[in-house]
Order: C-alpha cells, then sequence, then structure tokens
C-alpha cells in the first residue's frame, strides 16, 4: 500500500490523489482521503483503481488544507469501500501500510472497552487504539506515544485529527516512510518518488521512529518516545525512481526493505483474517494427483528451491526433485506423467532456467514459475504464476527477491498440504499465523546490524569462510557463502554440518571463520555436536541462533548473533536477514563495489 499526507496552503486532496497515483504500483485494491473541512473529519474513498476515488472527488470535492490519502492493496478484509483507507473514528483518521500482527488481541481489548468495529481491517484497531488514548484524556501526540508499542508487526502509519489543523503524525517501523519539507507545507509519503512534485527536500524515519508535523517543521522521535534529529536532504532530480532512500547501497536499501515486501507478498497468498492460504490463481494446481514435484532455477533462486524442499515434502508429504537449471537442461531427466514443474527466477529471464522450463513443458509437465517479473518470459511461458511481490532489484546479489521466494514457497507448501489432506486447519491457522508474524521478527533481525557490522572487520581479513547448517538451514549455508563470494570476493563453502566430519573439517585452523545457522529446533543438538568438532580443533565459530540456542550451544563460539524467538517452521525467511548483512557489511568494509560486482549480472540471458 501506499501513503500520503499533505499540510498545506491551499485544498490538498487534489495534490493527495497526485501523490497517490505515484504510489499505484503498490496496490490499487481501493483508495481514499480524509481532509478537514471546517475542522471536520471527512472522507472519500472508492473501491478499484484511484481513477474511482478522482471522480467521486470531481462530484463531491474536498476544501482542506491537511489531509492524508492511501491506495490499498488488502490484507484483512475485502477490496471494497468499507474497507479501504483511511478509517477514521469521531477523533481522528488514520492510513496505514503493513500488518498489524497483534490485531485480534488488541480488537479484543477494545471491544471489551466497548469500542465498535465497523470493517475487518487491522488497520481500523489502530485507530480505535488512539482514540481510547484521547477519550483517557489524551493529547493526540501523547495518545500516538502510547498507543504505537502496543502494535506488533511491520508498518507504516500516518493520523490526522478531528479539529487539528496544523497537525499530522507519522510512524514507521518496519514499513519506509519519507518526510517532504516545503515552503510552510510539510508531506508524509511512502517514498520520496510520490513526493517529488512537491519537494525534493526529504528526511526519512528511521526503523522505529515517529514524526509529528505542522507547517513549520517536524519533531521525529525514536522507538523509546526520545525526541531524535533526522535531518532532510536534497534528493538529486532523476534520483526518485529507483531511489536509494538514505542507504548507501541498492543492496542495503533492498535489505532492509524485506519486512515490507515479505509483508507484500504474504497478502497476496494468505485470507489473514480466516488464518487459511488462499493461492492467487486458486485451484488451477491439483496439488493432491501429484506424485512428484520438479524444481529448477539458478543461483539465490536455486537455493529459494532447496528450501522449498524441505517445506513441500515435511508439509505436505509431496516428493521434490531439484536441480541447477544448467544441470536439468541437459541432463535428460524422466519426468512423471502429468507432473508439476516449477521455475524459480527473480528476473523471469535467466537463460538456464528458461531453457529447464522449455524441456519441461515439452515434457507434458505443467508449469508453475515464482517470478518477480511477472511480464517476463518464464512467467509468459508458464501455465500458472506465483509472483514475489519484492518490487523491482537493483542490487545484482539478490536479496529481497529470495525472502519473497520463500514466503511464496511457504504459502505454496501449505496449500500442497492442505489440499493432500496432511495439514489440519488448527494447523494450517498456526502457520499462517507464523508467517503473519514473520515481518515484524524481520525488522528485527535488521537491529542487528550494529553487531554484524563490528563482526564484519574481522571477517574481512579472512581468506577462506565456512557455513554451516543442518535441515533448512543447511541451504541458508549455501546462500550465505554465495553472497559473501558475490560482493566480498572472500572464498567461502556452505556445507550441511553433519558433512564437516567427511572433508571439510580438514580445513579447520585458527584463521578460518566457521559461521554456524543454528535456530533451536529439532536438530540444534546435532549441529551443537558440529561446533563441539569445530571447536576442539581451535575453529573460530560465529553462531547465528536464538536466546536458548546461545544458552545450549556447550561452547563459546567467537561471536554470537542471538536473533528473536520464533517457530522454526518458517525461520529461514528471517535467518536470512543476518546472512544476507554479514556479506554486505563485510563487503562494504572492504570497499568493494558491492551494488555491482566485478564479472557478475543481474540477469543472466546466455549458457
Ligand atoms: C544471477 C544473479 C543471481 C541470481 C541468479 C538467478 O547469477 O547474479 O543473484 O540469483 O542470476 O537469477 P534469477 O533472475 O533467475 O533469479
Amino acid at each position: 500500500c501506499g501513503i500520503v499526507g499533505i499540510l498545506g496552503k491551499e485544498a490538498v486532496a487534489t495534490q493527495v490523489v497526485e501523490a497517490l497515483r505515484r504510489l499505484e504500483y503498490r496496490g490499487y485494491d481501493s483508495a481514499g482521503v480524509a481532509t478537514l473541512e471546517a475542522g471536520q473529519l471527512t472522507r472519500r474513498r472508492a473501491e478499484g483503481k484511484l481513477k474511482n476515488l478522482e471522480i467521486r472527488l470531481s462530484t463531491e470535492p474536498l476544501e482542506g488544507l491537511i489531509g492524508i490519502g492511501h491506495t490499498r492493496w488488502a490484507t484483512h478484509g475485502k477490496p471494497n469501500e468499507t474497507n479501504a483507507h483511511p478509517h477514521a473514528t469521531g477523533k481522528l483518521a488514520v492510513v496505514h501500510n503493513g500488518i498489524i500482527e497483534n490485531f485480534r488481541e488488541l480488537r479484543a481489548e477494545l471491544q471489551a472497552d466497548g469500542y465498535v468495529f465497523d470493517t475487518e481491517t487491522d488497520t481500523e484497531i489502530v485507530a480505535h487504539l488512539v482514540t481510547r488514548e484521547l477519550d483517557r484524556g489524551k493529547t493526540p501526540v501523547e495518545a500516538v506515544g502510547l498507543s504505537l508499542p502496543r502494535l506488533h508487526g511491520a508498518f507504516a502509519l500516518a493520523f490526522l485529527f478531528q479539529g487539528q489543523e496544523d497537525l499530522l503524525i507519522g510512524a514507521r517501523k518496519g514499513s519506509p516512510l519519507a518526510v517532504g519539507v516545503g515552503d510552510g507545507e510539510m508531506y508524509l509519503g511512502s517514498d520520496a518518488l510520490a513526493l517529488a512534485p512537491f519537494t525534493n527536500l526529504i528526511a526519512y524515519l528511521e526503523e522505529g521512529d515517529w514524526v509529528v508535523l505542522n507547517r513549520k517543521g517536524a519533531t521525529f522521535y525514536d522507538k523509546t518516545n526520545a525526541q531524535v534529529e533526522r535531518h532532510a536532504q536534497r534528493v538529486a532530480a532523476g534520483a526518485f525512481l529507483v531511489e536509494k532512500g538514505n542507504h548507501r547501497h541498492f543492496m542495503a536499501k533492498e535489505i532492509y526493505e524485506q519486512p515490507e515486501v515479505v509483508g507484500h507478498t504474504l497478502t497476496q497468498y494468505l485470507d489473514m483474517a480466516a488464518g487459511k492460504v488462499r493461492l492467487p490463481f486458486g485451484d488451477k494446481i491439483d496439488w493432491k494427483g501429484l506424485s512428484r514435484l520438479t524444481i529448477g532455477a539458478c543461483g539465490t533462486s536455486y537455493y529459494a528451491g532447496l528450501i522449498a524442499k524441505y517445506w513441500f515434502e515435511k508439509l505436505a508429504r509431496l516428493p521434490v526433485e531439484i536441480d541447477v537449471a544448467s544441470e536439468f537442461r541437459y541432463r535428460e531427466a524422466p519426468l512423471p506423467e502429468q507432473g508439476l514443474a516449477l521455475f524459480v527466477s527473480q528476473s523471469g529471464e535467466t537463460a538456464d532456467t528458461l531453457a529447464g522450463l522449455r524441456y519441461a513443458r515439452q515434457n507434458g509437465q505443467a508449469i508453475l514459475s515464482v517470478v518477480n517479473v511477472p511480464t517476463s518470459t518464464i512467467a509468459r511461458e508458464s501455465h500458472a504464476v506465483a509472483q514475489t511481490l519484492a518490487g523491482p532489484e537493483i542490487g545484482v546479489a539478490s536479496t529481497k527477491a529470495f525472502v519473497c521466494q520463500l514466503a511464496v514457497f511457504a504459502s505454496l507448501a501449505l496449500a500442497a498440504a492442505r489440499a493432500r489432506g496432511t495439514l489440519s486447519a488448527e494447523d494450517e491457522a498456526g502457520h499462517v499465523q507464523n508467517l503473519i508474524s514473520l515481518p515484524g521478527l524481520m525488522a528485527r533481525a535488521l537491529e542487528l546490524e550494529p553487531q554484524i557490522e563490528q563482526l564484519s572487520h574481522k571477517l574481512s581479513r579472512a581468506k577462506d569462510v565456512l557455513y554451516l547448517g543442518r535441515g533448512t538451514s543447511f541451504p541458508l549455508a549455501l546462500e550465505g557463502a554465495l553472497k559473501l563470494k558475490e560482493i566480498s570476493y572472500i572464498h567461502a563453502e556452505g556445507y550441511p554440518a553433519g558433512e564437516l566430519k567427511h572433508g571439510p573439517i580438514a580445513l579447520i585452523d585458527e584463521d578460518m571463520p566457521v559461521i554456524v545457522v543454528a535456530p533451536h529446533d529439532a536438530l540444534f543438538e546435532k549441529t551443537a555436536s558440529n561446533m563441539q568438532e569445530v571447536a576442539a580443533r581451535g575453529g573460530r565459530i560465529i553462531l547465528v541462533t536464538d536466546a536458548k540456542g546461545a544458552a545450549e550451544c556447550g561452547i563459546e563460539p567467537e561471536a554470537t548473533i542471538v536473533m528473536p524467538d520464533m517457530d522454526p517452521t518458517f525461520a529461514p525467511i528471517v535467518y536470512a536477514l543476518p546472512i544476507q548483512m554479514i556479506a554486505y557489511q563485510t563487503a562494504v568494509f572492504m570497499g568493494k563495489d558491492v551494488d555491482q560486482p566485478r564479472n557478475l549480472a543481474k540477469s543472466v540471458t546466455v549458457e
């Protein structure tokens, strides 16, 4: 979704719509605007594209000098006018991008206090939560400051208050939000691009920040409600379209976008309110009739497929055969009759993957592709397309596309499990709730950056790095090694932790860092034994785990990256983040060209 807020000198509704048009790529199920008409909150909303809202505004114009707007991609509740943003109580209106994880719990609490809900959306909960503080006599700024810590998940918000002609409040946690500074006018927008027609003087909210705007300026607060400085900078003309925001590299921007884009992707695959998976292409795939699933891909997309294999096999009892596309295409693999072949590609143009797809098609397979570019060749040659909504990925080393691929695979595996009768409705609801909590967990994982930055200084001196993991952490080990190789040019290998003793253990010495990815899951103890084997030989261990894993690893690692607690099934979607940050920070420290590493290309259209 996209959000906008304007404190203007003249009627702002037209400007709000203009900004929303620049955000329409973020969703277009419905759109809405709220202004103060003589101090009174007034809304206009419409189902469908922005055009419908414009038509509405042309017959019922708004005159207010302050307003907020939203273009929506439905998460909770159908894309109709009732569920369209802004959501309002008698005292405020709010627009929201992202997912409020604990919406059920907060709704029950507010209902018990007598608050009545008109919609199925998680956003309305935010409106009532802040209203309750206002009802208790708090000022708008106090009310928002008290309410934000209650909200779990990854989101961005903008508030407009009844009778407050010179006040807008914005908040960011896991979803981007920019502040635009004009001449006696102030703006809020999901990105600088939305604000480009009005100003190029932009300040970005940091993770957990919130901001109070009036026409004279902005006051920023951090997540502890302490006042902080966030400086506005000029965004160069032409830089708007693919802008890095306040990040040094596209890769950093893309790493930080991950909570948002995973949330965005999941909304297309889950019915969050019902606790069910809902695939965008409905029942087009006969999961039940499959004897086997074939997966092909290259590079990082291949590793996403490897993780998917664990999920399809475990959750849906569906055997998976997976290969790198360049091998698959020439291997003349026999394929099951009326089988399903799945190809994974960010670009949708990778030559080897496309050739694999064509081989599978010629051999009678139905083709499902997981792609980030819906107009790509791979998408066009598939029978069904599962799109990842990562948005354009500019950094050559794939990050946000990878986690979105995983989010899609998690949903597909659950859909397959339900169809094949290996998953109860109750377990499905539990998994769906775990998926809903991922963007919030990812936002927390990003907070590990300062620690990882320190660690990267040491890693930059290594000649070789070994990555170990078991279960779904094994493909993550492979991906970690690939990322480090790609952008820092340090040689790295990923290995299944259990294979250590069959070869790579010979490499262990006091120089080579061993990065172990091991959430405290069913396999943790096994991995812990492998860590002992490394420690006993004087090896340097960097452990990525959770609090329990850190307490029970039985060794003293050189460094431990402690991740938030989470259900282990879909944990790789969150554990991917420290893995990416390790590679990124190391390469930056070494002064490498992170976004365009030597010899690599974003989209490889040759064999
Ligand atoms: C290139 C990129 C990798 C990517 C691979 C597959 O090698 O450098 O980052 O994983 O292609 O690309 P695809 O677009 O098919 O996912």
